[in-house]
Parts: structure tokens; sequence; C-alpha cells
């Protein structure tokens, strides 16, 4: 069980990893809430030009009277996009937000743990995979817990903590409320696929794929249907092309995978249609959608 422990001291840099949809938006939560942060990613120039839009985001908040343009201009300072891993040694907490592949991410946290100190908390914000398995190969498998934000990261208050078999339960307590002193609202997740959201939310988008498969409706009416009948705030396939595709076929697939291939889980073999064909959704200008500039919304 997470025992009660402090949050980070906001003297202690923050590393993310990933500076894609996600990682983008947890380093501003995290900048916003006093820390400086690195932000590192494996492609050439993509830290950059996270860290170039979100100052960009940062003045626009302070241009609508959402932020002090000092305040504005003191977050984005704190914002420093660094040219590797290495960079990261200092960082009290490091969060990754990189692609949804278990193999992938154990890499990257084997080669942190050899970068930071031995009391660093590795933080992985990923929507499926299993914190215990990720953790298994490492030093110290104790250091290492779920932070699995919600997209966008600045706007969504939930923050899932995953204990892991192995997490030591004062780093599962200090992410809990350092999670809280960012202004978020976390619970604790046990370590079971998809954890709580993604795992009741995966029938959602899948029997979505399937309606639109047996051809019952249009995407635009089967959403409109959903936001104005059903009451959510998008329907499921404006979520898929903000979420991304790519990053919802691998988490549809991990899940399917984790319950050992139980049918109520079974991908779309359109999701992997429209990740074949790149059409990735918002990030990519095109998923179901076409989101590019100019393009009309389409009329349920
Ligand atoms: P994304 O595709 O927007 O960004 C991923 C970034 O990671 C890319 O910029 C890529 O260049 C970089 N990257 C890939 N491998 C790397 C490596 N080995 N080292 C450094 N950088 C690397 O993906 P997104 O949507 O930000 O998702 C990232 C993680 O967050 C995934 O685990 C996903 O499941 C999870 N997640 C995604 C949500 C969403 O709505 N998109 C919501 C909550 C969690």
């Amino acid at each position: 069980m997470p025992v009660h422990s402090s949050a980070l001291s906001r003297e202690l840099p923050v590393g993310v990893v990933g500076a894609g949809t996600m990682g983008a938006g947890i380093a501003q939560v995290a900048a916003m809430a006093g820390h400086s942060v690195r932000l590192v990613d494996a492609r050439e120039g993509a830290a950059e030009s996270a860290v170039q839009g979100l100052r960009q985001r940062l003045a626009r908040m302070a241009e609508r009277g959402r932020l002090a343009p000092e305040e504005a201009a003191a977050i984005g300072a704190r914002l420093i996009p660094a040219g590797g891993l290495a960079e990261l040694a200092g960082c009290g907490l490091v969060i990754e937000a990189i692609v949804e592949d278990m193999k992938v991410k154990r890499e990257l946290f084997g080669e942190l743990e050899t970068i930071l100190a031995a009391d660093a908390i590795l933080a992985t914000n990923t929507s499926s995979l299993s914190i215990t398995a990720m953790a298994a190969h490492l030093e110290r498998p104790g250091r290492l817990v779920g932070m699995h934000f919600f997209n966008p990261a600045p706007l969504m208050a939930l923050v899932e903590v995953v204990s892991g078999l192995a997490t030591d339960p004062t780093v599962a307590g200090t992410v809990f409320e350092t999670a809280r002193l960012w202004g978020k609202a976390p619970v604790h997740a046990a370590n079971t696929p998809g954890f709580i959201v993604n795992r009741v939310a995966r029938p959602f988008y899948g029997e979505a794929f399937r309606l639109l498969a047996e051809q019952a409706g249009l995407p635009a009416t089967i959403d409109a249907l959903m936001r104005e009948s059903g009451g959510f705030r998008m329907g499921p396939f404006e979520l898929t092309d903000l979420i991304g595709q790519d990053v919802n076929a691998a988490v549809s697939r991990s899940v399917f995978e984790a319950y050992d291939y139980d049918p109520r889980y079974r991908p779309s073999l359109f999701q992997r249609e429209l990740v074949d064909a790149g059409r990735l959704g918002r990030k990519s200008g095109r998923g179901i959608y076409d989101h590019a500039e100019g393009a009309t919304k389409p009329e349920p």
C-alpha cells in the first residue's frame, strides 16, 4: 500500500523524455508548478520545437489574461530542451512519454538508471503497459512508478499513480503528492492492463470502430450521438484523433494481449489501416477526420 510521503521539492529539476503530445503537456505542467524542466526527444530538433511551441502557448495565455506576462516568461525560461539523456543527471524525477513499446521503454529506464542519482524517481506515462514488467530488469525496480496523465495534460485533472509489484510505496506516495501539488487530482491504481480509465474506455473505442465496420453510421453521426445523447465531452472518433490513432492502436493491442486475447478487447483492423496510412489524427493533419487548416468540420 502507498504510504504518505512529501511531494518532490520544487528545487529539483524534472526530466521529461518524449516531446510529443503528452511529453510537451507534462513539461508545461511541471514548469508551471515551479520546476526547471529538461525535455529530451530522440528525434532531432523535436525537444527544441516543443519548447518553442510551449513558449508560444504561454505567451497566448498571457495575452488572454490567464497568466501575468512576467510569469509566462519565467515559466518559458524554466523549459529547457536537452540534447541527450546525460543532461537529465540531477533530476529528482524523470517522466517518460515515449512510444508505447515495452522494449523501448525498458531500454530507456535501464539507461536512465546509469545517469540518475539512486534516489531519483523514474515515472512512466504508459497508458497500458505493465509497470511490474517494465521494472523487472532494473537495478532499482522500486524507483519505477506509473504517472499516467490524460490528454491534454495541462487541462485534464486526473493522474493515475500506478504501482507495480516492486514499486516502493514511498515512491508512489511522493508521485501522488507531487501530482496534487501540481494541481492535479491523482488516484492510486493497481497494475492491471489499461489501469482504470483505459480499461473502461477500451470498449468505448472498440464498439465504435465495430459500428463503423458494420456501416451503422458515419463517424460524425456516432460522435454527435455520444456527445449529445451520451453526455460525453467528445465522441470516440474525435477522441481517438486527439489521442493519436497510433497511440490508441498500440494501447488497444497491449490491453488485448494482456487479457489473453479476450475478444472483448479485440482491436479493429481499421485502426491498423489508419496507422499504416499515416492517418494518425490531429498530429498528422488527418485521421478519421481531416484536421488540415481550412478543412470543414463534418456534419453528422
Ligand atoms: P507521441 O507520438 O505524440 O510522442 C512520442 C515522442 O517520443 C515522439 O516525439 C518521439 O520522437 C519520442 N520518442 C520515441 N522513442 C523515443 C526514445 N527512445 N527516446 C526519446 N524519445 C523518443 O506520443 P504521445 O501521444 O505523447 O504518447 C507518449 C506516451 O504517453 C505513450 O506511452 C502513450 O501510451 C502515453 N499516453 C498517451 C496519451 C494520448 O492521449 N496520446 C494519453 C496518456 C498517455
